[in-house]
């Protein structure tokens, strides 16, 4: 096993060939755009580490790895047009930079080109991975669906948020260490205890997600700080804002959100102030170390050696303190 920059580092050496110029050329530079526009490469990290972790060679499940980051970005790019957000890893997103139909057919064409990357596996390995794929891409799109019908809704639960997230952002997680368990053709009680570790990862990854869009610092953070206060979003902070909070930060909350009279820098700031004061900031933050806890758990249970669970133990810890 290497360490996680390792991985990272061969990942981006191999995604670099992949992006090509090719006509028509409004199609391919706004995705060559976003894939080279960097990024964490967290998924396919995880892809690359767990096809190592059950005994094959990253090199094998390189493709694979890919898929996911195509599709990550694919989803990023319509993201960035239904959230209406200006800044994507510090610079311009593809709708910004271009136009809405520019996002739009070349988020399509990457949602194809991550598909065609099976098609370099064996028919059995290929049919365990795009079924996956299939299951888990329509998974995002009904989370992205609850996310967008939760902006205009007053009523949403914790429970409903916490199944919008796991849609949205965390099957995608479980899926691309599923993907590496695939291609090592692991037993499918580790293939599933795998996903589930991804997938309770991938829960609390969002909710630092959203402390994140809030408190994240604007020098690094890469995205429009404050971005889900302006567009309404219900997230952990603010639903538990509203379970936490004092009767008058309460309505102050709903009333502050629904004010069209106020800058949106004044909005964000009295929201977080908000935040803060309810006790809803530190709740997510003990509800991202909560999931993170819960993954570890399900490592307990891997038929893989010690020194293995250690390093996707230090994965998760990354994540959980990260700032960006
Ligand atoms: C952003 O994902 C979208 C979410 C699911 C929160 P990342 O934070 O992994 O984005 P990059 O790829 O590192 O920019
Ligand atoms: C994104 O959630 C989930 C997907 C892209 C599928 P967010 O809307 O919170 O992601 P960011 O914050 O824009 O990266
Ligand atoms: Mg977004
Ligand atoms: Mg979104
Ligand atoms: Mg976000």
């Amino acid at each position: 096993m290497r360490n996680i920059e390792a991985y990272q580092k061969s990942f981006i050496s191999y995604l670099e060939d992949f992006t090509v110029d090719k006509e028509p050329k409004n199609l391919y530079t706004p995705i060559n755009y976003i894939l080279r526009l960097g990024g964490k490469r967290l998924r396919p990290v995880l892809t690359l580490m767990t096809a190592e972790v059950f005994g094959e060679e990253a090199a094998e499940a390189m493709n694979a790895a890919l898929s996911v980051e195509v599709f990550h970005n694919f989803s990023l790019v319509h993201d960035d047009i239904m959230d209406d957000a200006p800044l994507r890893r510090g610079k311009e997103t593809v709708h910004e930079k271009w136009d809405v139909n520019t996002g739009i057919l070349s988020g399509d064409a990457m949602l194809i080109l991550a598909y065609q990357l099976f098609e370099n596996y064996e028919p059995n390995t290929f049919q365990a991975l795009a079924k996956l794929f299939g299951k888990t891409a329509l998974e995002v799109c009904e989370g992205q669906q609850y996310d967008v019908d939760f902006e205009t809704r007053n009523d949403v639960t914790i429970q409903e948020y916490l199944k919008m997230i796991e849609y949205k952002t965390a099957v995608l997680v479980g899926a691309a260490m599923k993907m590496g368990a695939i291609v090592a053709k692991a037993s499918s009680e580790d293939q599933k205890a795998i996903y589930d570790f991804g997938r309770y990862l991938g829960v609390a990854f969002q909710l630092q997600d959203d402390y994140l869009d809030a408190f994240g610092n604007p020098e690094t953070f890469g995205k429009q700080v404050g971005g889900d206060i302006i567009e309404n979003k219900k997230t952990y902070l603010y639903l538990k804002t509203l379970e936490l909070g004092s009767a008058s930060e309460q309505s102050s909350l709903v009333n502050t959100m629904s004010d069209n009279s106020i800058s949106d820098e004044t909005k964000v700031k009295i929201v977080k102030d908000l935040f803060n004061n309810s006790g809803a900031s530190e709740t997510t933050q003990i509800a991202v170390k909560h999931y993170t806890t819960k993954a570890f758990k399900v490592l307990e249970g891997l038929n893989v050696s010690e020194d293995k669970k250690q390093l996707l133990r230090l994965f998760g810890e990354q994540l959980m303190n990260r700032r960006v």
